[in-house]
């Protein structure tokens, strides 16, 4: 593998940018940059940041926001709310990429324990946009049941263990319409990197063995796994060297490299990993790329991953000290040259919302 690859429309579907009242740990603009650094096309995200995205209002502050600070093209999710927000769906659902669900305790408020009250939120979201849900343990199961039961297709977030791979495999071989992402941080983290790495190796899910590790790369090998989603999730060193510190980390600057250094150790085939980061995520969330759209990345170049340039806000990564293959040189959106060679070449505002109402 040599030369320059272009890689059609890259588009991280699990992000956290932040901004609103979490603009310390990073904005819109400071986080689409560090998209367009990691070479990616559009992102979209996730709705935890305060004030949730749960209500009609909480929805067009984020979305006015996003319109005025985005560099790259992005879309939003809208929460599931433990205070029943359901009668709103239909009105909110056609200006979103989907729906999240978060199903285990983590970064935020948002949180739905109750069986019966998911089922509610399932029932309610309309047909012909995603559920996307962070599951973890038996909740994958409490989750695949309502699946069966509904047919509305649900993407599971951040998958880390072999026992939940297992369970999804073979709910793909009933034919029930789920998709399954993995991060970059559980493909080349265990829990033996939170020794050195501290509160920077603290995330929801947690990184886990060797053994789990291994099964998201043979997942990603059968076809399992169809994306690979950064997580990112910027927080403050000051707020990682905290008591507890929060969890989370950044990942849109370092995901395109890791896998395409994994591509030339031979770990991963080419195909699959375009497949990883540009087809199956637009199919999922029904996206096509829009024409003279593309990356192009420098396959020669190798560096080791550090502090020094990175865009993201947060200004650290957990793959410090890693070396890789694979820089990004240009990313082009509609025509429009938004990154070259380590710059931003766009202004706040060019980044197009992908699920604008009417589309
Ligand atoms: O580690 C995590 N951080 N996991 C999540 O699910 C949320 C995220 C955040 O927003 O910080
Ligand atoms: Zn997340």
């Amino acid at each position: 593998m040599s030369g320059v690859l272009t890689l059609p429309a890259p588009l991280d579907p699990h992000v956290h940018l932040r901004d609103l009242a979490w603009a310390h740990k990073g904005t819109f603009t400071s986080e689409t940059a560090a998209a367009l650094a990691g070479g990616y096309w559009a992102v979209l995200d996730m709705p935890n940041t305060p004030p949730p995205t749960v209500d009609p209002q909480a929805l067009a502050t984020k979305l006015a926001a996003l319109t005025a600070g985005a560099l790259c093209d992005w879309g939003v999710y809208f929460g599931a709310s433990q205070d029943d927000n359901t009668a709103c769906y239909p009105q909110v659902a056609r200006q979103v990429c989907g729906l999240k669900m978060y199903n285990n305790a983590t970064t935020g408020t948002l949180l739905l324990a109750d069986q019966a009250a998911r089922e509610a939120h399932f029932r309610a979201w309309p047909g012909g946009r995603v559920i996307a849900v962070h599951a973890e343990g038996q909740t994958v199961a409490d989750i695949l049941a309502l699946v069966r039961l509904t047919r509305k297709h649900t993407h599971f977030c951040h998958i880390s263990t072999a026992e939940e791979i297992a369970l999804l495999r073979a709910a793909k071989a009933d034919g029930l319409p789920v998709s399954v992402g993995v991060t970059p941080h559980h493909l080349f983290l265990t829990e033996r990197d939170v020794t050195t790495l501290g509160a920077l190796g603290r995330m929801k899910p947690e990184l886990k063995t060797a053994a789990d590790q291994a099964a998201l790369w043979e997942a990603i090998a059968d076809g399992t796994v169809d994306v690979v989603e950064s997580d990112h999730a910027p927080h403050t060193l000051d707020e990682k060297r905290g008591d507890p510190p929060p969890s989370g980390v950044p990942g849109l600057e370092t995901t395109l490299p890791l896998l395409l250094t994994a591509v030339r150790e031979g770990r991963l085939s080419l195909e699959r990993m375009i497949a990883l980061v540009t087809t199956n995520p637009r199919r999922i969330f029904g996206l096509q790329a829009p024409p003279e759209t593309y990356t192009e990345i420098d396959l020669d170049a190798s560096y080791v991953i550090s502090r020094e340039g990175l865009h993201t806000a947060c200004g650290w990564s957990p793959f410090e000290g890693m070396r890789v293959w694979g820089r990004v040189r240009r990313v082009i959106i509609r025509g429009q040259t938004a990154f070259a060679d380590g710059r931003v070449c766009v202004s706040p505002g060019f980044g197009h919302n992908l699920f604008a109402e009417g589309i």
